[in-house]
């Protein structure tokens, strides 16, 4: 999804060649987001004007334009105080290309310049609203209406600063968006805020900060704040105004003498200049000027905190490099024997065959007397639902249903109080979990977060949760993430079971079986080199049908997911007792089929599945348990993996298919760490 990035310099000189190349970086961090077009806007020093480049395709792309747009002189000479913004888009409203690429501007003289990512909903009525008052766009974007509103509202009110320009713009806003602002009329300042989609300030000074809290400084409750649900539904009538929040005068925030600031969609744009950052909430709006900090609100309500908590960032530059990898996507798929361990670390104690989760033990009564468990999340994060489904029923007692968020949604499904909702989400930004968790808050869940990424929007909103401490995940394709959310639902089924007197014999499989993954993960990887070679044989096909059953079901669900998106192949997920049912009749010799079939509970159900494939002249891959010779004989291909407990093998079958969809997609030319059209933080429902 889109990428917003700001850079502000306060009385720490930059060139105008150092502040573009830093905002090409902060590109180039984000691009694994997903996007098709990009820009960037920044002071020209020939006139008071600001010069925004924009370009289709990659940040690479960009850079070679920006390098031929800014020679000479006048851009090696340093400036004191500066504001930068740029743009990774993923389009959603207008095709890509140059005019719907950001920044967006007000005017022609370039009065206000506006990065977004998300979606205004209500975009068509503000168009309206402005089009009648004399304003001609010039894109297609719904981010348009961002900077030509600011405008509007400034030249109304003379009197009012750029940060309660854009208060008053926010208050039209409907749907998701997060913003940063430049302006030819506010020299040095920068004004960003945000909506159910993330952005966060990185905060670097040249000495240690000197406050771990930013206060945040709320508008006096007055009847024209009430008025503030009130739209532009197409209507022509002005716009209410809205009460100002406090003045920065009186407050001085954050004071610093040489300070930088970074306003960003996501932590690791920012991690290599700083490590300490504020998370902004819905509707905060973040202001510099003169250096600067403030964070203002328009209303207080009940529970709303005094401030905001500058956190510091755990992640490390080394984990968002690629090293010696091609791609992010294998070295992510080769970390897994130590992304599992950090899954695990603090939480399983082998020597005590105990499990301790502490971000949600206090919570452990309540979920034991839930109505139900609902496992809700997209995509891969919703497979690891599916693949620990019958673990937590057998573990748990409980009814677990596992639900698509999106389809959650469109049923209205009945939530009640005594339901504990999990939000399965490797970003914590997923827009339509995000959704379906307020869905759940509002109508008193408890709500759960798995989460891999700390300071997200389910992470905060969530009752409890667990990190799932993969580390930070950038090939878009998820891999890493996968394995330690399944494992994270594993052991939160180990401790829900912690005093069921006959459940003690299973929880301790489980927990022997969880201390030698990380080593058997390591064999599966060894596979590498034959995973390669059955790519050969099937990058050209234009199908591949995965099959099993039981707890490897959800790796088909998996496996196809890997293959369609990353080789741009057909593939399918299929349940092998659903083959008879209509599948079947897709068998013939030329059928590109793969069949995980390992010694379980299901594995005569298996054998019949594989035999009927090789009755009608299939030809399976099979991936089966090491040394099963019976298995193997059906085939002159497989793949043999580690024996482990039935409720774990889906980690260890996921993982050829992790390196299969790889090695095709190479082998097919394709673009393994941004897929076309995909993207890896899915900030819009
Ligand atoms: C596929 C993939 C997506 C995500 C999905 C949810 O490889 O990565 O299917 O799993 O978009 O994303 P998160 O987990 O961030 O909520």
């Amino acid at each position: 999804m889109c990428g917003v990035f700001a850079y502000l310099n306060y009385l720490t000189p930059k060139t105008r060649h150092e502040i573009l190349e830093l905002l090409l970086n902060g590109l180039k961090r984000m691009e694994y987001r997903g996007y098709d077009s990009t820009g960037v806007a920044i002071d020209s020093p020939l006139n008071k004007d600001i010069v925004m480049v924009k370009r289709v395709g990659k940040v690479k792309v960009l850079e070679d334009a920006v390098e031929e747009h800014f020679s000479g002189k006048e851009y090696d000479d340093p400036i004191l105080t500066h504001v930068g913004i740029a743009h990774t888009r993923w389009a959603t409203h207008g095709v890509p290309c140059e005019k719907n690429s950001h920044p967006q501007r007000s005017d022609e003289g370039n009065s206000f310049i506006v990065v977004h990512n998300g979606i205004v909903t209500n975009y068509k009525d503000i168009k309206t609203f402005l089009e009648k008052r004399g304003y001609v766009f010039e894109s297609d974007t719904d981010t348009e209406v961002i900077a030509k509103l600011v405008h509007h509202l400034w030249k109304k009110h003379p009197g009012y600063s750029f940060r309660e320009l854009v208060e008053q713009v926010i208050q039209q806003l409907e749907g998701a968006f997060s913003i940063a602002i430049k302006s030819k009329h506010f020299p040095g300042e920068c004004v960003a805020s945000r909506r159910s989609s993330p952005l966060l300030v990185g905060i670097k000074t040249k000495t240690r900060l000197s406050t771990d809290h930013i206060p945040i400084l709320y508008g006096k409750d007055t009847d024209a704040a009430k008025t503030q649900e009130h739209r532009p539904h197409g209507q022509t009538r002005e716009l209410p105004v809205l009460p100002r929040t406090e003045s920065t005068s009186e407050f001085m925030p954050l004071e610093e003498k040489e300070v930088e600031y970074f306003f960003a969609s996501d932590a690791s744009a920012v991690i290599e200049h700083t490590n300490r950052v504020i998370y902004l909430e819905d509707d905060d709006v973040a202001a510099v000027r003169d250096g600067v900090l403030s964070i203002h609100r328009l209303k207080k309500c009940l529970d709303d905190p005094h401030a905001r908590e500058i956190t510091t960032l755990k992640m490390e530059i080394q984990q968002i490099m690629k090293g010696n990898y091609d791609y992010f996507m294998l070295k992510e798929i080769f970390e897994q024997p130590e992304s599992v361990v950090n899954t695990m670390r603090g939480r399983m104690r082998f020597d005590s065959d105990t499990v301790v989760l502490g971000g949600i033990k206090d919570f452990i009564p309540e979920i034991k007397r839930c109505r139900r468990l609902m496992l809700i999340g997209c995509g891969t994060s919703y497979h690891s639902a599916v693949a620990t489904r019958q673990l937590l029923e057998e573990l748990t007692e409980l009814p677990v249903m596992v639900e698509l968020a999106s389809d959650f949604l469109d049923r209205n499904t009945p939530i009640f109080r005594d339901d504990v909702c999990f939000f399965i989400s490797q970003s914590g930004e997923t827009a339509d979990s995000l959704m379906a968790l307020r869905y759940c808050k509002q109508r008193g869940a408890l709500i759960v977060g798995i989460t891999n990424t700390v300071g997200s929007s389910i992470c905060r909103e969530s009752h409890c949760g667990v990190h799932i401490n993969a580390g930070p995940e950038i090939g878009v394709a998820s891999t890493k993430a996968y394995t330690s959310q399944f494992i994270s639902l594993v052991m939160f089924a180990l401790v829900m079971s912690e005093d069921r007197l006959s459940l003690q014999q299973r929880r301790l499989e489980i927990i022997r079986a969880l201390s030698k993954l990380p080593d058997q993960i390591r064999d599966v990887l060894r596979l590498d080199n034959q995973v390669q070679e059955l790519a050969k044989d099937l990058f050209q096909h234009k199908s591949l049908l995965i099959m099993g059953r039981g707890y490897n079901f959800a790796t088909c669900l998996e496996g196809a997911l890997k293959v369609k998106e990353l080789t741009y192949m057909h593939s399918e997920g299929i349940m092998a007792g659903e083959l008879k049912h209509g599948p079947l009749a897709l068998i013939d010799d030329r059928m590109p089929v793969m069949m995980i079939v390992l010694r379980d509970p299901v594995y005569i159900k298996c054998m019949n599945a594989l035999q009927q494939v090789t009755s009608r002249k299939g030809c399976p891959i099979i991936i089966c348990e090491e040394g099963d010779e019976e298995t193997k004989s059906f085939s002159s291909r497989s793949l043999e993996i580690p024996r482990t407990v039935d409720c774990l093998q889906g980690i260890l079958t996921v993982i050829p298919m992790q390196l299969l969809s790889y090695h095709i997609a190479v082998l097919r030319g394709c673009d393994v760490d941004c897929p076309r059209n995909l993207a890896k933080s899915v900030t819009v429902e």
